[in-house]
């Protein structure tokens, strides 16, 4: 099982940037925890972070028949990002979106995510312990569609 994790702009200035809102957590602290949950789990994992909207739209494209899940924090382009929004649906793998902080109790520009409707789930205001459940109902996502597949295999085969 690998599972891409892609992290929007200015989320390499965790920890520096508007504590109050995001805590004293660095992305590379996150990503760390990430790795050794993953590791317990037998997940592969693979960790990347842009600034810029094209290069985000690429990361996600690549993980078209190589990956078997996206966690994705969009950031600033959750409220713009048509593109993004339309590579998430391109590549139509299971995908979920985090936001460390609550979107919904801050300014009204933020309500709104162009991102989440084409995503499986949305993990939102948990801080950076989002990715950590975003890790464990991808596993729970992953495992139901094997499931299923095993299924479907089974009632072809009988
Ligand atoms: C964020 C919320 C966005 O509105 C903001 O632009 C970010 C971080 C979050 O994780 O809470 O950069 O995605």
């Amino acid at each position: 099982m690998k599972i891409a994790v892609i992290q929007g702009p200015n989320l390499n200035m965790l920890g520096v940037r508007e504590q109050q809102v995001y805590g004293p957590m660095r992305l590379e602290q996150i990503h760390a925890q990430m790795k050794e949950f993953a590791e317990q789990n037998g997940i592969e994992i693979e960790f990347y972070q842009s600034n810029l909207e094209g290069e985000i739209v690429d990361r996600i494209q690549e993980c078209y028949g190589d990956t078997d899940g996206i966690i994705i924090n969009p950031a600033a382009y959750t409220h713009t990002s048509i593109a993004i929004r339309d590579a998430i649906a391109a590549v139509n793998l299971p995908t979920i979106e985090v936001h460390i902080s609550n979107i919904y109790r801050r300014e009204e520009f933020r309500q709104k995510s162009m991102t989440a409707p084409a995503c499986t789930s949305s993990i939102i205001g948990f801080g950076p312990f989002g990715y950590h459940l975003a890790m464990v109902g991808m596993m729970q996502v992953l495992s139901e569609i094997t499931a299923i597949r095993a299924a479907q295999q089974g009632a072809v085969q009988e």
